[in-house]
């Protein structure tokens, strides 16, 4: 069986993800944010590409049992309910709410997939439960393919670390697996930082330009290794929490 990282959606070609089990990872913040909304009751997840998009699938639903979140350039999208920071997904603002979102890389490196047998949201926050789906996936002889957001469809050296210790985590388990070269490359630059994820946000360029907008804070929670210990299901446009209402 294969895994494979691709350091941003612009390297997969058609056909590429047919069948495969995906993870997709974007730790500074779509992934993270994601992931937390989900572990604080947040209800779906609905992934956009423009801002009039997520006013237009916003009046689908019930006033006051919708969200919109999203950013650009970081700070949050005008008129918007939230904007990108997982400090800002918490119970009181998603309990039971759909969150609408849209984000520069994140969402779009979500929806650019086609043909996958399983889309899954990947981070630091919610590595362990992610990792053990991914396990199981190989386990039941799937491919899988770790796709980094990127920035701008440029490596980001956050993305590769994240996915480096779920191509640790997945190897440790299952050492047959055939890896292409961003995986290892990808792996050994986990092994390189080790647990020191704020070096790795600090050293990061999307890090960097994270704290210099004001958002340090949100790089201590997007670190927070297993914090929010969700599978977060990216199917029919929408992305739910993997649990006793989705069992696979
Ligand atoms: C993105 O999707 O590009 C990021 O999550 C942006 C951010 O939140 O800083």
């Amino acid at each position: 069986m294969k895994l494979e990282v691709s350091m941003s959606p612009l390297e997969i070609s058609p056909g590429d993800m047919q069948g495969r089990v995906v993870a997709v990872i974007d730790v500074l913040r779509a992934s993270t944010s994601i992931a937390v909304a989900l572990g604080h009751g947040a209800r779906s997840i609905i992934p956009v590409e423009s801002v009039d998009d997520a006013i237009t699938r916003s009046k689908q639903f019930e006033r006051g049992t919708v969200r919109l979140a999203g950013e650009r350039k970081m700070k949050p999208i005008p008129g918007f309910d939230m904007g990108n920071s997982p400090l800002e997904f918490t119970a009181e603002a998603v309990g039971g709410q759909t969150i609408i979102i849209s984000t520069t890389n994140g969402t779009k490196a979500l929806m650019s997939l086609q043909g996958a047998r399983d889309i899954v949201v990947a981070s630091y926050v919610n590595l362990t439960a992610v990792s053990a789906m991914l396990r199981a996936a190989a386990r039941a002889a799937a491919d899988i393919s770790i796709v980094c957001a990127g920035t701008e469809g440029h490596f980001s050296l956050e993305d590769a670390a994240c996915a480096g210790r779920y191509v640790t985590a997945i190897t440790k388990a299952d050492a047959s697996l055939t890896l292409n070269d961003a995986a290892c490359a990808c792996a050994l630059i986990d092994r390189k930082y080790g647990d020191n994820i704020a070096k790795i946000f600090k050293d990061s360029n999307h890090g960097q330009a994270l704290s210099e907008a004001g958002f340090a804070d949100d790089l201590v929670a997007c670190a927070a290794v297993d914090s929010h210990p969700v599978v977060p299901i990216y199917q029919e446009r929408q992305i739910t929490r993997l649990g006793p209402d989705r069992e696979r």
